[in-house]
């Protein structure tokens, strides 16, 4: 029986199945593996699953010479050097398209709690520093007819769009090229989307290209009554650029799931009441988990059946 090695607790059902075939170690600790522990354990390994928490590197991969599959549960695969993997032969698969809804959802979630300014004004009620209702007390921003940018119109991109007119919002976008094109869509470059957008959302994957695609000088390049989402990942914004930015009020605030340094967070943003800051849960529902471990699962199953992976890495 193939050896397959999962990092993390996944639903029973889901781990039954790889049963079937192989024999399974799960490290069911509540912290990850340390990198040592994780390439000690995959010397044996045909089949890993991994969560974006594993640093699946060179040493990694050099650590598991019969590896097969590397299944990552999350859409995003910044952790894993896919690139050597598919040098060395070994397929990558990442799990789209079952978290789209949930993270489109969440980013709106955030878009209306940070102009709304909800978390903030529940810190106000347990603080005991409510006074009472006045006219001018804690006023936010509406959102209809108010420009949304959206960097990176991939599948969360495109689902976070779709929902815009449902809160009466104009959509722009940066990407070039052939997309589900929306004719009421524009797309702009991203200094002219920063320049004249009330939400900017971040939804590009995190490569060398896209490392602090957010810095100094986006951020001063946004309108001081703008708003920054980033339901991404961490990296793409410079997070001492962005604490400056909201500490010198240069935009109107900003609302982060995903951090450069996870899960630390940047001291000068925890000190902020104008940013909203959340535990990495984008994809965070019962529903949506269930369906990434699954498709991570069938990926596994595919390959070592000696069938094409579902969902590969391009
Ligand atoms: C992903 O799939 O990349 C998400 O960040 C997981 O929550």
């Amino acid at each position: 029986m193939p050896a397959v090695l999962v990092t993390r607790r996944l639903p029973g059902s889901i781990i039954a199945k790889l049963q079937v075939i192989g024999d399974v170690e799960v490290h069911s600790g509540d912290a990850a593996l340390s990198h040592a522990e994780l390439c000690a354990r995959l010397e044996n390994k045909e089949a890993l699953i991994a969560l974006l928490t594993d640093r699946i590197d060179r040493q990694a991969i050099d650590a598991a010479p019969k590896l097969k599959i590397i299944a990552n549960v999350a859409v995003g695969y910044n952790n894993i050097d896919a690139a050597y993997a598919r040098s060395r032969g070994i397929t990558v698969t990442n799990t789209p398209d079952v978290l789209t809804e949930a993270v489109a959802d969440f980013t709106w979630a955030m878009i209306l709690a940070l102009t709304r300014r909800i978390s903030e004004g529940e810190r106000v009620v347990r603080r005991g520093d409510w006074k009472g209702w006045a006219l001018d007390f804690m006023l936010g921003m509406d959102l209809r007819g108010k420009q949304l940018g959206i960097v990176g119109l991939g599948r969360i991109g495109m689902a976070v769009a779709r929902k815009a007119p449902a809160f009466g919002m104009r959509v722009v976008h940066t990407s070039h090229g052939r997309r589900e094109d929306n004719e009421d869509w524009q797309q702009l470059s991203l200094d002219v989307l920063l320049n004249t957008s009330d939400i900017v959302s971040l939804h590009v994957p995190l490569t060398p290209e896209t490392h602090h695609l957010v810095d100094k000088r986006a951020l001063a390049r946004m309108k001081r009554s703008a708003y920054l989402v980033n339901t991404a990942r961490g990296p793409i914004v410079d997070e001492e650029a962005l604490a400056w930015a909201l500490q010198e009020h240069l935009i109107a605030g900003a609302a982060l799931d995903v951090y450069e340094n996870e899960p630390a967070v940047h001291p000068d943003l925890l000190k902020l009441e104008n940013v909203l800051l959340v535990p990495h849960l984008g994809s965070a529902t019962m529903e949506t988990r269930t369906a990434m471990a699954d498709l991570a699962v069938e990926n596994v199953l595919a390959v070592l059946a000696g069938r094409p992976a579902l969902t590969p890495v391009s």
